[in-house]
């Protein structure tokens, strides 16, 4: 029987993969009914798109995964997809994909944040007045999961002069040298000057970032969420800027997205909200290209796709 691929991709990506030498057959699948693809094909590429959350409350399909070997998610994180659908024998994701872009992201934000040029910018004699800048060199920047993300912020802010400390979930060694591990995720809200959140969505992780431990941040801190909205308890960080605790925050991601239209996050004066445009995808998408034609290289050859997720763990 020949390979056949379910995409959810542009048809520009299906075709280059049908060019390629395995020749497998790939077939369009609907967004919203993902479904139509267990019964003939042994792969599924899938992208989130809001199509998945209207999915996500359908209950588990008649004979999913049926034929689908492998699930693999254009996105690096799974939480888009509803619970059923990972129910595949392997499932792997799009990690690295974006990680320097969103890295670049979080060092325009920090120097955006620590030199702040359009406050001293002089339009005029009035404004030719002197005022200290602030520096990256000798900061300290707090990551919050240390994986394919963390792991491009920290590399970057080690290669400027600051300081990095992190938290990762499991009980191993610091993945990037001369950045530091501390004991718990308070001590890393507690030490940053730049606290950078670069976790998953999970159910450990929801409202993760908490009033408790926004209260250890010190109120010169500057956050940066580009992981998921979920993992941070927007009502504890709007009230810690309001009370002067935190300074501020730049935001790629909220929960929901976008926002309501009256929502407080919009205009608040210390926040910086940008649309989940951190990943800048559209530059990036050969990457995914080459990620999903390394794996199928491997799949074909009978050995796991790169980047799998733990289902349990959730990424
Ligand atoms: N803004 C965007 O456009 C965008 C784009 C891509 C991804 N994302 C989000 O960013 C997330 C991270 O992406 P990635 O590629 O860096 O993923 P990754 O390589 O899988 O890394 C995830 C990291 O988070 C850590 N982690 C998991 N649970 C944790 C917890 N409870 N406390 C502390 N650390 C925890 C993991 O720890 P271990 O190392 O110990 O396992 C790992 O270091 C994705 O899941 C996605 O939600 C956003």
């Amino acid at each position: 029987m020949p390979l056949t691929i379910a995409s959810q991709l542009e048809e520009g990506f299906n075709t280059a993969l049908r060019d390629l030498d395995a020749r497998p057959t790939v077939i369009g699948v609907p967004e919203d009914r993902p479904w139509e693809a267990a019964a003939s094909a042994d792969i599924l590429l899938a992208r989130p798109s809001p199509a998945w959350r209207a999915a996500r409350r359908t209950p588990r399909p008649e004979g999913w995964p049926g034929r689908l070997q492998w699930l693999h998610s254009a996105s690096a994180g799974i939480d888009f997809y509803p619970a059923w659908m990972l129910e595949v024998p392997a499932v792997s994701c799009g990690r690295g994909v974006a990680s320097d872009e969103i890295a670049d992201y979080v060092i325009a934000a920090i120097y955006s944040h620590a030199k702040n040029l359009e406050a001293v910018r002089a339009r005029g004699l009035a404004e030719w007045k002197q005022a200290p800048l602030g520096r990256v060199a000798g900061s300290t920047v707090g990551i919050v999961g240390l994986g394919s993300i963390g792991q491009a912020v920290a590399r970057r802010a080690l290669a400027l002069g600051a300081e990095v400390v992190g938290a990762r979930r499991r009980q191993l060694p610091s993945p990037v040298e001369g950045a530091r591990l501390l004991d718990s995720l308070g001590d890393v809200i507690a030490a940053a000057d730049h606290l950078v959140l670069a976790l998953p969505a999970t159910a450990a992780t929801r409202n993760l970032i908490d009033a408790a431990l926004l209260a250890r941040a010190k109120p010169t801190a500057h956050l940066i969420n580009i992981a998921r909205g979920s993992v941070l308890d927007q009502e504890a960080l709007i009230a810690a800027l309001d009370a002067d605790r935190l300074a501020f925050a730049t935001l790629d991601v909220t929960e929901p997205e976008p926002l309501p239209a009256e929502h407080p996050l919009w205009t608040h004066p210390r926040v910086r909200l940008t649309p989940h445009v951190s990943s800048n995808y559209t530059t990036v998408r050969h990457l995914l290209f080459e990620k999903v034609v390394a794996s199928l290289e491997r799949f074909v050859r009978g050995e796991a796709p790169n980047d799998l997720v733990d289902v349990q763990a959730g990424y």
